[in-house]
């Protein structure tokens, strides 16, 4: 008897613990730092100054316009001026068509930039590529771009997702990784050169290598930029206080196409996705420029058209990890009750220099009287992905919470990318991408279920279109 009362015992504590392991998500113990956190050389060929007399160089695009028939090409040149022009057509070689941009350039402490040059390009075709030439004479330099396919429910489309790069042996890695996803467009998550933690004309100087570093992604398809603390540049020490300086001379964003009075928060859409980016860095409270953006940008999304509605911020709302602890809890009190309201899919954050995945969660039902104190499961949530984990030169953020919270599906600190393939309405499917063991090998993955069209009567209301669309081809046959 006391054998069986044994086994019950021991039974009862083996189910308990497999029901609290089920529920709890994963620490991985795996770190590894192949590179020391340094920034690469000035010297390194990463960093190459173009051959030629003016040459173009830090070339990079980004989205041009709300639904993707428009890019903005920018470069620096720094020898002169030089044209602003872009000129571009369909087929190698042929630039049958041309635009014209802007040139300017600006100063940070005693650092002069080169002739900083933006030029919009509109009315391309939808799913076409495009031949672009920069520059003149010997020194001119050619690339190519995708545009995405027409605005539309079921088109498929391969997003990337990199945070806080900087420019280490690390950021390299992280970037050649990236390039051999097949990812058609960066959704870039705030932090990009590091260049802060540089000091006077340094300044200045390592905005321009890790413009020419980040080149070999940045001149072929779009990056769409969400700021992070390391874009502030607040350095009264040198008499430069205006924020965000360096990055807004050198990065546009296509804000006024989203009626946004700042490039700073903008939307997008491309392909079968609604993008909204935020700053972290930016007034958000009520009454704010934008809060009230926000808020009619949420009003503006077509689920019908885009079925796919992905938010970008530098700081995470969610994050167990000992950096940044709490830093989003001011945004999170502000947005998270309209994330869940419009059905926001994914929310992708960087700034915590790690990976971190939440469960659906939510803790909308907290406020300071009310007692409720913990996230609760929340199938009406976004999922909450931290992707800080570019490689700078800051290195990694290894110290999570213990336990592990309830809302925290899978965390490591270590360096990679992520990436999130859209296959049709309802389904994408999601990876995150260590560093050291490459594309094949993703170390965390998962299907997303698209929230809007994931409810049971749109499925319903999906399945009978598609059989009533039978139906009418199986008469016209
Ligand atoms: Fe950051």
């Amino acid at each position: 008897m006391r054998v069986v009362l044994l086994y019950l015992v021991l039974a009862s504590f083996v189910l308990l613990s497999s029901i609290k392991d089920g529920s709890a998500g994963i620490t991985s113990s795996f770190i590894r730092s192949e590179f020391p956190s340094t920034d690469i050389p000035l010297d390194h060929e990463v960093f190459a100054v173009p051959k030629g007399y003016n040459a173009p160089q830090q070339v990079h695009i980004t989205q041009g316009d709300y639904d993707g028939k428009a890019v903005i090409v920018s470069w620096v040149t720094t020898d002169e001026p030089g044209p602003s022009k872009v000129q571009f057509g369909t087929s190698e070689n042929k630039f049958q068509t041309s635009a014209e941009g802007t040139v300017s350039n600006y100063t940070f402490y005693k650092y002069k930039s080169g002739y900083v040059h933006h030029c919009l390009i509109e009315g391309l075709e939808y799913k076409t590529k495009y031949y672009y030439r920069i520059g003149s004479g010997d020194a001119s330099r050619e690339f190519w771009f995708e545009t995405p396919p027409k605005v539309e429910p079921d088109v498929p489309y391969k997003f990337g997702i990199i945070g806080d790069l900087g420019q280490t042996f690390n950021s390299l890695s992280t970037l050649e990784h990236y390039l051999q996803s097949g990812a058609q467009t960066v959704l870039f998550v705030g932090d990009l050169s590091y260049a802060d933690r540089y000091k006077y004309n340094d300044v200045g100087l390592r905005w321009d290598t890790w413009g020419r570093f980040a080149e070999r992604s940045t001149a072929y398809q779009p990056w769409i930029w969400s700021v992070g603390n390391h874009e502030v540049d607040y350095m009264p020490y040198m008499g430069e206080v205006t924020p965000f300086k360096n990055f807004l001379n050198r990065y546009t964003t296509p804000y006024l196409a989203s009626q946004s009075s700042s490039p700073l928060w903008y939307a997008i859409r491309r392909a079968s996705a609604h993008i909204i980016v935020l700053s972290s860095y930016s007034p958000f409270v009520k009454y704010t420029p934008q809060y009230t953006w926000l808020k009619e940008e949420l009003t503006r999304v077509d689920r019908e058209k885009t079925p796919w509605l992905i938010v970008l911020m530098h700081v995470p709302l969610y994050n167990s990890n000992e950096a940044h602890y709490m830093e989003g809890e001011s945004m999170r009190s502000v947005f998270e009750s309209w994330f869940i309201h419009y059905e926001v899919d994914v929310i992708f954050a960087g700034h915590v220099h790690a990976y971190e995945r939440s469960y659906r969660f939510s803790n909308t039902d907290y406020n300071i009287t009310s007692g409720h104190r913990f996230p609760i499961a929340d199938k009406s949530a976004p999922v909450y992905i931290t992707v800080g984990d570019g490689g700078n030169q800051e290195g990694l953020a290894s110290r999570f919470t213990d336990p592990q919270p309830e809302y925290s599906a899978f965390r490591e600190a270590s360096y990679g990318h992520s990436t999130l393939e859209i296959k049709n309405r309802t389904h994408a499917i999601y990876h995150w991408n260590r560093n050291d063991d490459g594309k094949k090998v993703p170390i965390d993955s998962f299907i997303l279920y698209n929230q809007y069209w994931g409810s049971n009567r749109r499925r319903r209301k999906l399945k009978k279109n598609f059989l009533m669309t039978l139906v009418d081809e199986a008469v016209s046959m």
